[in-house]
């Protein structure tokens, strides 16, 4: 498979995941790109059999987390009918902020399959099992 990993960090956690999980993805033998939200080849986001989508909780802490970078991003083309991965880095407590982006994806259109929260100070533990859960979940186009 062709699997594009889009992801929007501020500090480096988010990007370390990405990456992190980007490599896991080549050890398994697909083909793939991790890249910041920023810096978006439309064309790679549009031949991927998989989007794996990542950000950081922006909140209180305790309450109000939500996706952060909202705006940036909304750069990322509406995924219809694409199957997506969804993960959040955060520092404490993400709330529902996982739930908040798989429902904004859900109403574009895209086939939320999978996703995950990581504690940033948790890192790489569970990025493995993330990424065997997600590709067992895609079902290829040509299935
Ligand atoms: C403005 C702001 C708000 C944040 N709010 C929360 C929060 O509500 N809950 C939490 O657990 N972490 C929160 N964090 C921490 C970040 O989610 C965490 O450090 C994340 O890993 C940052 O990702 P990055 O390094 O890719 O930018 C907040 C960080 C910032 C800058």
């Amino acid at each position: 498979m062709q699997i594009a990993v889009v992801y929007a960090s501020r500090t480096g956690n988010t990007r370390r995941a990405a990456e992190l999980v980007g490599t896991a993805i080549a050890e398994r033998g697909h083909s793939v790109s991790v890249a910041s939200v920023d810096d978006l080849d439309y064309k790679v986001l549009a031949d991927a059999d998989l989007v794996v989508l990542g950000t950081w909780v922006a909140g209180h802490f305790v309450i109000g987390q939500k996706p952060g970078d909202a705006r940036r991003l909304a750069k990322v083309p509406k995924l219809t009918g694409k199957p997506v991965a969804i993960f959040l880095t955060y520092a404490i407590n993400p709330g529902s902020a996982l739930g908040k982006l798989e429902k904004a994806l859900t109403r574009e259109g895209a086939d939320v399959i999978g996703g995950y929260a990581w504690k940033r100070s948790s890192l790489p533990a569970g990025v493995e099992d993330f990424v065997d859960g997600v590709l067992g979940a895609v079902k290829p186009a040509s299935a």
